[in-house]
C-alpha cells in the first residue's frame, strides 16, 4: 500500500528518496512521486507508471536537492491519475505525502474552500497540504502539530516548506512512520525496509507523535503535546535476500522458500516450552481461560485452522474472527481470554485496530504471531511468536500462512502442556512430525507437474468451487482465495456439507469442485459429498492423500500427497492448492506478484 519515504541531508538526497520507493514497491500502489526543495523553491515529479518511470523522469530533469520526500500512492479516494498523486502542493510552499484516510475532509475541504484554497485532486491528502499551508508561519513542527488536532482518521504524513530548508516534519496516528538516523542527516519513512542500505539505526515514532527532523538530530511531540524521546534501536530490515534468483515470480520462489522457512520458524524447538512465545508467556498463556484469534484474509484462515487445534489439543473455547468486523461489534469481552493477532506484516489497519480495541474491553493477555519483528503488532503486544518466513513480496501470501500454522499448532500444543492435556508419548510424536514438516513440504511441492496440468484445466474456467472440511475447510477457503487473487477466475469455499444447501444448484458439467479430501476421520463424509457433485456432472479435482482409496475416474481427478499428516496435514494440503491458482494465474498472463486493486500490506481500514 502507500508508503513514505523523507529525508534531509547535505548531500543529494533523491537518489536515497526512489531507492526508499523501489524498497517499498512490493506492497502494491498505482502512482508515485517525489518534492524536492532546491534554492527555496519546491520542485514536483509524479508518475502512474512503476517507480523506475518516475526515476528515469527524475534523472532526465537532473532533480537533485538536500531535501525532499517521496511516496507510493494505493488510491482511496480518487481515481490513479497524475493529478491525485502525492506529493500534494499548497500554493507552491508546502509539499506533502500521507498514507492513510483522512474521514473529516469532506467538512475541512468545505472549510478550505470558503478561504480560499483551490483544489486540484479528488484526495483527502489535498486538504491536509491546504491546512498544514493555512496554519503556517514559519515554524513548520507547529503548524503540522496545529493540523493534526483537526484531522480524524488515520494518517502518516511527512511534509516539507519551502522556506525550511534541511527540515522534514513527519506525524502518525494509526498509520506507522520511523525515523532514521544517520550521520549529520535524517530520513523518515513508513517501513524501516525503505531505509535499509542508508541506515539501520531507527526510532519508532507512537501514536499521535509529531517528529521533526533535520540535520542535528531529531525532536518529537507526543499525543499531549509533550517532549518525547523515542530510541533508536538497530533495525536490520534489509537483512533477508529479496532477489528472484532462478524463479519466474516472488509467489513462485516463495511457495519453494516453505521447507526453508518452516525449519527456521521451527529452529530450536526441541520440546513444548512457552519459551518461544517470549519471557512472560508461561504465566500469562496459563491464565487463558479462552482465546479469541483476530486477523484478516489468508491469516484469518491460520486462525480458523487453529481454532481447531487449540479446542482439541488444550480444550480452550477458540473464537476466531475477522478483525473488521469484531472492531465495531458489540462483543462479549472475556477479561481471561489470551487475544492472538496473526499478521504476515504485522501492519494491517484492521488487525491493528482490532487488537486496540480488544484491549479497551479489559482483554490485556496479547499475542502476535507475526512474520515482522519490528511491526506495530509486534510492539504493541505482550507475547510474540516470530515466523521466520523472511519478507515475503508476492501480494498472495504463501509461506507465510505456512509459518503461521506452524506457530499455532506449537501454541496449541503449548497451551494443552500447561493444561496438563498433553501426555509425553503424544507431545514427542508431534515433535517428530513438526521437525519432519520441511521434508513434508518438499514432497509435496514434487507434485508440480499435476498442478500444471490441472492449472491449465482450470485457466478456460470463469468459477470454480472448493470442498473442505473439519481442519481442512479453512484450506479450502484459502485455496479459494489464492485463485480468486491472482487468476481472478471467481472462486468459493464451502465445508462440504453445506454443498446441497444450496451451492450444489451452482454445479454443472464446466463447474471445477476442488476437494480436500485427506485420510482422516471425515473421509467418508466428504466421499459422499464428492459423488452429490458427479451425480449432478461436476468435475472433481481430488487432492487425496496416499492410502485414500480414491481413484482417479471419468470426470475425476486425483492427486495423492505423499502421506497423511494427521493434525498437520493443512500445512501440506494447502501446498498443492497455492501451486494450482499459481500456474492457472500463469496461463492466464495476470500479474501475479501484483494483482489487481491490490497491496501487500493493507494499511487503511
Ligand atoms: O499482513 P497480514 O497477514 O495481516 O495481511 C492480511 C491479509 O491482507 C492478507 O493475508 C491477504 O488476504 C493476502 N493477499 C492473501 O494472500
Amino acid at each position: 500500500m502507500c508508503g513514505i519515504v523523507g529525508a534531509a541531508a547535505r548531500r543529494d538526497i533523491v537518489p536515497v528518496l526512489i531507492e526508499g520507493l523501489r524498497r517499498l514497491e512490493y506492497r502494491g500502489y498505482d502512482s508515485c512521486g517525489v518534492a524536492a526543495l532546491t534554492d527555496g523553491a519546491l520542485e514536483r515529479v509524479r508518475s502512474v507508471a512503476r517507480v523506475e518511470d518516475l526515476a528515469s523522469q527524475v534523472r532526465s530533469r537532473k532533480l537533485a536537492a538536500d531535501t525532499g520526500i517521496a511516496h507510493t500512492r494505493w488510491a482511496t479516494h480518487g481515481a490513479p491519475a497524475t493529478h491525485n498523486a502525492h506529493p500534494m502542493m499548497s500554493r507552491g510552499q508546502i509539499a506533502l505525502v500521507h498514507n492513510g484516510i483522512i474521514e473529516n475532509y469532506e467538512e475541512l475541504r468545505a472549510q478550505l474552500k470558503a478561504a480560499g484554497y483551490e483544489f486540484d485532486s479528488q484526495t483527502d491528502t489535498e486538504v491536509v497540504a491546504h491546512l498544514v499551508h493555512s496554519l503556517y508561519d514559519g515554524d513548520l513542527f507547529q503548524a503540522v502539530r496545529r493540523a493534526v488536532k483537526r484531522l480524524t482518521g488515520a494518517y502518516a504524513i511527512a511534509v516539507v516548506a519551502s522556506d525550511r530548508p534541511h527540515s522534514v516534519v513527519g506525524a502518525r496516528a494509526g498509520s506507522p512512520l520511523v525515523v532514521g538516523v544517520g550521520e549529520g542527516e535524517m530520513f523518515l519513512a513508513s517501513d524501516a525496509l525503505a531505509l535499509a542500505g542508508t541506515t539501520e539505526r531507527i526510532a519508532f515514532l507512537e501514536e499521535g507523535d509529531v517528529a521533526e527532523i533535520d540535520l542535528g538530530g531529531f525532536r518529537v511531540r507526543d499525543a499531549s503535546d509533550r517532549e518525547a524521546r523515542r530510541p533508536v534501536r538497530t533495525v536490520q530490515a534489509g537483512a533477508s535476500k529479496v532477489d528472484l534468483g532462478p524463479y519466474r515470480h516472488y509467489m513462485q520462489k516463495e511457495i519453494f522458500e516453505q521447507p526453508g522457512a518452516l525449519a527456521d520458524t521451527l529452529e530450536g524447538v526441541e520440546s513444548v516450552t512457552p519459551a518461544p512465545f517470549g519471557k512472560e508467556a508461561a504465566r500469562m498463556l496459563r491464565g487463558a481461560k479462552s482465546v479469541l484469534v483476530l486477523a484478516c484474509g489468508t491469516s484469518y484462515y491460520a486462525g480458523l485452522t487453529a481454532k481447531h487445534w487449540i479446542e482439541s489439543l488444550a480444550r480452550l473455547p477458540t473464537q476466531v474472527e475477522i478483525a473488521s468486523e469484531y472492531r465495531y461489534r458489540a462483543s462479549v469481552p472475556d477479561k481471561d481470554a489470551l487475544v492472538v493477532v496473526v499478521s504476515q506484516s504485522g501492519e494491517t489497519a484492521d488487525t491493528l485496530a482490532a487488537l486496540r480495541h480488544a484491549r479497551k474491553l479489559g482483554q490485556k493477555r496479547s499475542l502476535a504471531v507475526c512474520n515482522v519483528p519490528t511491526s506495530a503488532m509486534v510492539r504493541e503486544t505482550k507475547m510474540q511468536f516470530l515466523t521466520r518466513a523472511g519478507t515475503e513480496i508476492g501480494v498472495a501470501s504463501t509461506k507465510a500462512f505456512t509459518t503461521q500454522l506452524a506457530g499455532l499448532f506449537l501454541l496449541a500444543l503449548v497451551l494443552a502442556k500447561l493444561r496438563r492435556r498433553l501426555p509425553a508419548r503424544a507431545e514427542k510424536e508431534h515433535l517428530r512430525r513438526l521437525r519432519h514438516l520441511p521434508n513434508a513440504i518438499a514432497a509435496a511441492l514434487a507434485l508440480e507437474p499435476q498442478l500444471i496440468a490441472w492449472a491449465e484445466r482450470f485457466a478456460k474456467k470463469e468459477h470454480a468451487l472448493f470442498l473442505g472440511r473439519g481442519l481442512h475447510y479453512p484450506i479450502a477457503l484459502e485455496g479459494a482465495l489464492k485463485l480468486k487473487e491472482i487468476s481472478y477466475i471467481h472462486a468459493e469455499a464451502y465445508p462440504a456439507g453445506e454443498l446441497k444447501h444450496g451451492p450444489l444448484a451452482l454445479v454443472t458439467e464446466d463447474m471445477p469442485v476442488v476437494t480436500v479430501a485427506p485420510n482422516d476421520t471425515l473421509l467418508e463424509k466428504v466421499k459422499s459429498n464428492m459423488q452429490e457433485v458427479r451425480a449432478r456432472g461436476g468435475e472433481l479435482y481430488v487432492l487425496a492423500d496416499a492410502d485414500t482409496r480414491i481413484a482417479p475416474q471419468e470426470g475425476m481427478h486425483v492427486i495423492r500427497l505423499p502421506e497423511h499428516y494427521g493434525l498437520l496435514s493443512p500445512i501440506l494440503h494447502v501446498v498443492p492448492l497455492q501451486l494450482l491458482a499459481y500456474h492457472a494465474a500463469l496461463a492466464r498472463g495476470t500479474d501475479v506478484d501484483k494483482p489487481r486493486n491490490l497491496a501487500k500490506s493493507v494499511t487503511v481500514e
